[in-house]
């Protein structure tokens, strides 16, 4: 069941997912969250850091598992997800630094690097709590638009567009690494509650499909319409296909 609540701009959305998270945490001082990187979570990200600060949440117990890699690239990469997460978030927090997880984007050996991930979030009982951003194609995590919806983390090769959306971040296009290690879409799935974090009018299409479309694998983040619980917090633009919800 997926859950919209509307927010009035970025401010507002990042506002109420970074309230969902600190409930969780609040609620379960030593919960999983899955975490995401992206232009989208960065505000929620930043809203936590100030009530860290301000000492109304401890993430001392708190243990994360994020996302997804790139291949090929180390955690110390200023251009890896690791790198990013660690500036964005967890070097402004209390998180224990082993508690931290991210897919080795360094271990070249595809089928190990992903099976030793699966094994630990396994290990860690699945997330609790799974953020998501979601592209502009449908996707989740790097589960890209396919003809299945894949299980566990897995080595995908990134669509032209994705290599286009995330060359922004890059010098040029051809400096986007190809290939990316993700969680898989049963893994996401096996979350306790998803929360997805949608701005802007570039994605108002995906929002539609993911909560409105056909269940299907060409639009990877629809499969959520089959998960008990599921919250979109999405700004006006982002929702502006979705007239009546
Ligand atoms: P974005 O990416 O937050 O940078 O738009 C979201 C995603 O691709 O999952």
């Amino acid at each position: 069941m997926i859950k919209i609540i509307r927010a009035r701009d970025y401010d507002d959305m990042s506002r109420k997912a970074a309230n969902i998270i600190s409930a969780q945490v609040i609620l379960k001082p030593d919960c999983v969250l899955g975490l995401a990187t992206g232009t989208t979570p960065i505000g929620t990200y930043e809203q936590l850091i100030d009530w860290y600060k301000k000492g109304d949440i401890d993430f001392s117990e708190v243990r994360s598992y994020n996302l997804d890699e790139y291949r090929g690239l180390s955690h110390d990469d200023p251009q890896s997800y690791h790198f990013f997460m660690n500036d964005k978030f967890f070097d402004h927090i209390n998180i224990n630094p082993a508690n931290v997880h991210v897919p080795d984007g360094a271990n070249d050996d595809a089928d190990a690097a992903c099976a030793e991930y699966d094994k630990m979030v396994e290990e860690a009982g699945f997330c609790d709590l799974q953020l998501l951003g979601i592209g502009r194609n449908g996707h989740i995590g790097f589960n890209e638009p396919d003809d299945v919806f894949s299980k566990g983390t897995h080595c995908v090769d990134l669509t032209q567009s994705t290599i286009e959306a995330n060359s922004r971040l890059f010098e040029h296009e051809e400096d986007v690494p190809r290939q990316a290690y993700t969680m898989g879409v049963q893994t996401i799935m096996n979350a306790r509650m998803i929360l997805v974090v949608a701005n802007g009018e570039n994605k108002a299409q995906a929002v539609h499909d993911m909560c409105f479309g056909p269940v299907t694998p060409s639009c990877p983040a629809s499969i959520l319409q089959l998960h008990p619980n599921v919250v979109v917090v999405a700004d006006e633009e982002a929702l502006s296909l979705c007239k009546d919800c």
